[in-house]
Order: C-alpha cells, then structure tokens, then sequence
C-alpha cells in the first residue's frame, strides 16, 4: 500500500506544480499554453490522483459521506476542480482568473492540510 501511497503523493505533486506552473504562463500569455501535452497530461494525472486516493480510502476503510474528513477532501476536490476551470476558460478577464488560480492553489493547500491531519477542521 506504500506504492500506492507514494503514486498518490506524486500525482498530488504533478497536479499542483502543472497548475501552478499553468497559472504562470497564463500571466505571462505565454503560447507554451496552447502546447498539446499540457492539455493532456492533467487529465491523465488527476485520474491516477482520484484512482489512488480511492484505493487508499478502501484500504483504510474510511469513505466520504462517512468520514469528515474524507467528505471535506471530495467537496475540496470539486471546489479545486470547479475553480480550475474558471481559470483557463477563456472569456474571463485576467484579473478574474489570477483570483481563481490563487483560490485553487489555497484550496488544494487544504486539501493536504486535511489529508494530514485526516481532520477537517484542522485550521481551526
Ligand atoms: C487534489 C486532491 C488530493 C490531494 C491534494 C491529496 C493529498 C493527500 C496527501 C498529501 C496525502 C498523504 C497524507 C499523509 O500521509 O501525511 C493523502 C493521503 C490520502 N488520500 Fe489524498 N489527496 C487528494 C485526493 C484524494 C481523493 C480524491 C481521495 C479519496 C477519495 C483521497 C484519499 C486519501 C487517503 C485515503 C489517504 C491516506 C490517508 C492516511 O492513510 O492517513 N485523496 N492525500
């Protein structure tokens, strides 16, 4: 289950350093944006990301909707994914989508602070 652990914690890694490094380029409206493995490689990686994290949920039988802190980190999940989307869609200002791109990065943030702690409530 390390392995399985080990890939969850590097897809976790690849996700935000490409979300990050995204957000960059799309400050600097750079045309490495329009590249095809960037629009690629996030989907295959946040599969892995939910894959693993799934089946370390079994493993340690703890499920969202049971478990706070595993509902929080779903609900996390979609508020991460919902802002991501806002970020690269186009028809947004800049300024709006530097809003969302900083949102994200702290939502994810407290998705590792949950996964941590397994506490929900751990900023409080
Ligand atoms: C962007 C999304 C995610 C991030 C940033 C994230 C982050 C992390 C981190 C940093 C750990 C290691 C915690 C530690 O051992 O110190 C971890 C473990 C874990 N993650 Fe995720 N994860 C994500 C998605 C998911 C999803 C979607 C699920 C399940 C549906 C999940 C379930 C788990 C489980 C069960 C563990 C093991 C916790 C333990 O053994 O204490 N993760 N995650």
């Amino acid at each position: 289950m390390s392995l399985i652990k080990n890939i969850h914690l590097l897809t976790v890694l690849v996700s935000i350093s490409g979300f990050v490094l995204r957000g960059v380029w799309m400050v600097m409206d750079s045309p490495r944006l329009n590249q095809r493995w960037i629009k690629i490689l996030p989907h295959v990686n946040d599969t892995i990301l939910l894959i693993t994290g799934i089946t370390l949920a079994i493993h340690i039988k703890q499920y969202p909707f049971v478990h706070d802190w595993l509902t929080a980190k779903i609900i996390a999940l979609m508020i991460y994914i919902g802002l991501g989307m806002l970020t690269i869609r186009h028809g947004y200002s800049k300024q709006q989508r530097i809003i969302t791109w900083l949102a994200a990065i702290l939502v994810f943030l407290y998705m590792v602070g949950i996964a941590r702690t397994r506490n929900a409530f751990f900023l409080f």
